[in-house]
């Protein structure tokens, strides 16, 4: 496994306000799915902006592919690197056409009209947005104006994606394109970090960080922190729907499952629960 991003002994403050990340330390390495989640005002954002270099540690490092974000040389490379996504898309469109939107990132990188032409093709296919080349931006949709934004950060060909609640803004139909874009482009082999409020996008992520005041509280699969339906309601944090079910039915004395927050699983072990007792119905 290549490592991505290190982060050592991370302490960032605001101006003249107290410390809101302490003492954080994490490795993240090329191609992981990774959902970070925490109450409000827990420090998501701030810590993710220290991944581009949007913010620089008030104390400690972060390095991009070895490269540390204190180095202003280093800057133009650690933001090609690592793609940055944020909740509202309209703050993120800067061309007069989806193309040429989707041109201005690698513009900046002066490669030959030949390459530029063929990453912004490469981009809007995987974001399923060809055919739209010559539409001003703003006659877009919400879900579309986010999949022109990630596809803006695609044709910079970056390792890792860290997306800030991409989702909260979009209708059904926006969020599911989003998410299932997430998925495929972690299949072509692009880290994606994912904040959300929301468990139940959490579940499609391999890897979980849980924050709260500023520290990384807990770190493991999307199963072994999802399934913590207790603890994730005392961080003040709503567990996957299909979780909270399947526990409450434990607490009532059901032998099931516990770690389950899919549909697909959820359906699996109740089916096998109803067949058991159809049995015992039938002895
Ligand atoms: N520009 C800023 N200046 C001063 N304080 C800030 C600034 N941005 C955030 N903060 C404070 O830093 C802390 C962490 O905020 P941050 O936005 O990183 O949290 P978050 O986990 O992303 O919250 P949310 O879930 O609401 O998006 C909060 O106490 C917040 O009020
Ligand atoms: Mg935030």
């Amino acid at each position: 496994m290549q490592e991505l991003i290190r982060v050592s002994n991370l302490n960032y403050h605001y101006t003249d306000a107290p410390a809101v990340l302490h003492n954080i330390n994490l490795l993240i390495n090329e191609g992981e799915y990774i959902a970070l989640i925490g109450p409000n005002g827990c420090g998501k954002t701030t810590l993710i902006r220290h991944f581009n270099a949007l913010l620089q540690p008030s104390s400690g490092d972060v390095s991009i592919c070895g490269l540390n974000t204190r180095s202003t040389k280093n800057i133009l490379e650690i933001r090609r690197l690592v793609g940055m996504i944020f909740q509202n898309p309209d703050n993120q469109i800067v061309g007069m056409s989806v193309e040429e939107d989707v041109a201005f990132g690698p513009g900046n990188l002066g490669l030959p009209a030949q390459e530029m032409r063929r990453r912004v093709q490469a981009a809007l296919e995987m974001t399923g947005l060809q055919g739209l080349e010559k539409r001003p931006p703003h006659t877009l949709s919400g879900g579309q104006k986010q999949l022109l934004a990630l596809a803006g950060m695609l044709a910079m060909e970056p390792k890792m994606i860290a997306l800030d609640e991409p989702t909260a803004s979009l209708d059904p139909d926006g969020k599911n394109k989003v998410l299932s874009l997430l998925k495929d482009l972690n299949s072509r082999g692009i880290g994606i970090i994912h904040v959300t409020h929301n468990m139940e996008e959490a579940a499609l992520a391999d890897r979980v960080l849980v924050m709260e005041k500023g520290e990384i509280i807990a770190d493991g699969s999307a199963a072994n922190i999802l399934s913590r339906v207790e603890w994730l309601k005392s961080l003040g944090l709503a567990p996957p729907r299909i979780t909270e079910l399947l526990w409450t039915l434990q607490q009532q004395g059901e032998v099931l499952a516990g770690n389950i927050f899919t549909v697909e699983a959820a359906a699996k072990e109740i089916g096998a629960l109803l067949k058991r007792l159809r049995g015992f119905e039938h002895v």
